[in-house]
């Protein structure tokens, strides 16, 4: 059960009542929202103001109305009406106790399905192959891997799309190399490494390296003759082509390793080169509606304002046309884009089409869009599900010691080892303490470090407002204490450890759940939290935002260790109330490790 959906359930009539709108009875029940300072309740109604503006009254009049017609409930302890026409709202600690208590048998914990179910295309990761890795794409993935679970486990069909940048300017690179530089008896052995090391070695060659490749003129012989070979490979020159293929899957060979880790497992990898072969039709489509035009040799679909540049002026009014075939018969990027779109349409018939793409392709995905609607997909959401930079200490753009793109998979390691040094720490502290810690074999301590590592590089990721930029900080991110990872992983196993400690089997209480007694105000608390789960994922899953749902796990660790002081669990006054505290314990462990399940978080049962 969802509270706020159980709440604004037993508010409709009484609001239906005195709306002057019917249809706008869903609007004002939105204003039903956790209370601000819980000693006002556990939750606040402040539709009463915008009530009492339609119908000319005075809002706490309006607002007692309300609660005069609420029908009885047990569920409620009475509402009150506060100050300009506040309704403050708090649940009967019978309602609380009988709610937790079915909550244990369910193995959903308390989330329905989604009312209305969809299908979502997410087009997530889209690294550039036969390039080292880029951070920007390891949020991509991470960020998309927790919304295609967030999703799915509301119940939706959802669809992983992998639009892999394997067509590219990166490409040249490596032919060039190949033809140039390459040692066959290292390609031969291992070409991932091989073609890693051509691509390091090409672009040392070049005068300047910048971070893209860039297509635009250049003086850089190198450069040149790099960008040579990819025209020649768009052109279908039958060698290169060849070449690609051969190099294709090594190139996807390099990125496997980093996405086992990361167990991130994509439905599909259609990459540009899948689409390549239908970009004439869709030029040739575009021209033939009147959605594109031709203008000095390009074609162009117009922008908003209907915008066709022929002067270097109009290229760059705000919302700029789009080009799909450049003047040298080149497609681009956006004619790619609109190709996959028309390929998700018949494939699978989304309602939403995600694309969980860096913000500083906004104005790429707008435009995108908006042609999109024109060329007749009117009736999906399009979402551009965008996110900030990853920075360094020193609040730039991240970058590793070696400059430039970064190496993800050493990034990974330096987490873990990050990971690793804290754990032994903190190993050595609680044995020292006589806690009850497992043997650390090197292959247990392996496994934790990972866990803990990876863990913990997402869980930094995903626990701010996606929107932002943050800063990478491997010594943070690691840190035992705070909204990180490793606390939650800490908590869960701590839940798992009561349980070992007296060889108690937790079955009992998820099948046969005893009582829920909650006396104290920490257990109270905790129930409620325990029961608010359903609203979290509610509410990453209406706006695509996983921080919600971290942000939740931290309102829960720190209800559960407000809990853990003053409640004594194994050493509870009655073998009533020790039930009932085990029956939370239990269910706090299950949605711990449920809602980094959710984010793609891993757990082990002893640190
Ligand atoms: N490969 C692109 C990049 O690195 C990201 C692809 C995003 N997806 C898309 N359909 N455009 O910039």
């Amino acid at each position: 059960m969802n509270l706020l959906t159980h709440l604004r359930t037993l508010f409709g009539p009484a609001v239906g009542a005195v709306a002057p709108d019917p249809a706008k009875v869903p609007d004002y029940l939105a204003a039903i929202k956790p209370a601000g300072n819980p000693e006002h309740g556990d939750y606040q109604a402040n539709f009463a103001m915008a009530l009492a503006k339609a119908a000319g009254r005075k809002p706490p009049e309006v607002a007692k109305d309300i609660v005069a017609a609420l029908p009885p409930t047990a569920d409620l302890d009475p509402p009150t009406v506060a100050g300009p026409g506040f309704i403050n709202l708090k649940f009967s600690s019978a309602f609380l106790a009988r709610a937790v208590q079915s909550l244990a048998t369910d193995p959903r914990l308390g989330t329905p399905l989604a009312a209305l179910q969809k299908t979502f295309v997410i087009d997530l990761s889209g690294p550039n192959v036969a390039k080292p890795l880029h951070v920007g794409h390891l949020r991509s993935t991470i960020i998309g891997d927790a919304l295609v679970r967030i999703l799915r486990y509301l119940g939706h069909t959802v669809v992983g799309d992998n639009h892999l940048g394997d067509w590219g300017t990166q490409f040249g690179i490596l032919l060039y190399g190949y033809k140039h530089h390459r040692d066959d008896a290292a390609f031969a052995a291992d070409p991932v490494r091989e073609l890693a090391r051509l691509y390091i070695a090409v672009r040392k060659l070049f005068k300047q390296v910048t971070d893209d490749d860039d297509e635009g003129p250049t003086d850089d012989p190198v450069k040149k003759a790099c960008q040579e070979e990819t025209a020649k490979l768009h052109a279908g020159d039958p060698e290169n082509v060849a070449l690609w293929r051969t190099f294709m899957p090594a190139c996807l060979e390099m990125l496997r390793p980093i996405y086992d880790r990361l167990d991130v497992h994509i439905d599909h990898a259609l990459g540009e080169s899948f689409y390549n072969p239908m970009l004439p039709s869709v030029v040739a489509d575009l021209l033939a509606k009147g959605i594109a035009a031709e203008s000095k040799g390009a074609v162009v679909v117009p922008n908003a304002k209907g915008v066709i540049p022929q002067t270097d002026a109009d290229q760059k009014k705000e919302e700029p046309p789009a080009i799909v075939r450049k003047r040298d018969g080149a497609f681009t990027y956006t004619t790619t884009d609109l190709a996959t779109i028309r390929h998700r349409m018949d494939t699978w018939k989304p309602d939403a089409m995600l694309y969980v793409v860096d913000a500083r392709q906004a104005l790429h995905f707008k435009t995108l869009f908006a042609n999109a609607r024109r060329w007749g997909y009117d009736g999906v959401e399009f979402q551009h599900v965008q996110f900030g930079s990853i920075l360094g200490k020193d609040k730039k753009p991240f970058q590793t010691r070696a400059g430039g793109v970064v190496e993800l998979s050493a990034l990974l390691d330096e987490a873990a080892d990050a990971a690793l040094t804290k754990y032994e720490a903190s190993y050595a502290d609680r044995k020292a303490h006589g806690h009850d810690v497992p043997e650390l074999t090197d292959a247990v301590k392996r496994d934790i470090a990972e866990v803990v590592g990876i863990g913990a590089v997402k869980y930094a990721d995903l626990s701010g407002n996606r929107t932002s930029d943050y800063v990478y900080d491997p010594d943070k991110m690691t840190a035992t204490d705070g909204n990180t990872a490793s606390y939650m992983q800490y908590a869960y196993a701590r839940c798992c450890a009561i349980f070992r400690k007296e060889n108690i089997d937790p079955a009992r209480f998820r099948t046969d759940p005893p009582a829920v007694i909650l006396g104290e105000p920490a257990e109270r608390a905790l129930a409620l939290q325990l029961l608010r789960f359903p609203e979290a994922i509610d509410a990453a899953a209406a706006d695509y935002l996983p921080h919600l749902i971290t942000g939740y796990l931290w309102d829960l660790a720190k209800a559960y260790s407000v809990f853990f002081e003053n409640c004594p669990v194994l050493k509870a006054a009655t073998p009533e109330l020790r039930d009932s505290r085990l029956l939370l314990v239990d269910l706090v462990g299950r949605t711990i490790r449920r809602a980094l399940d959710l984010l793609g978080i891993r757990v082990v049962e002893r640190m």
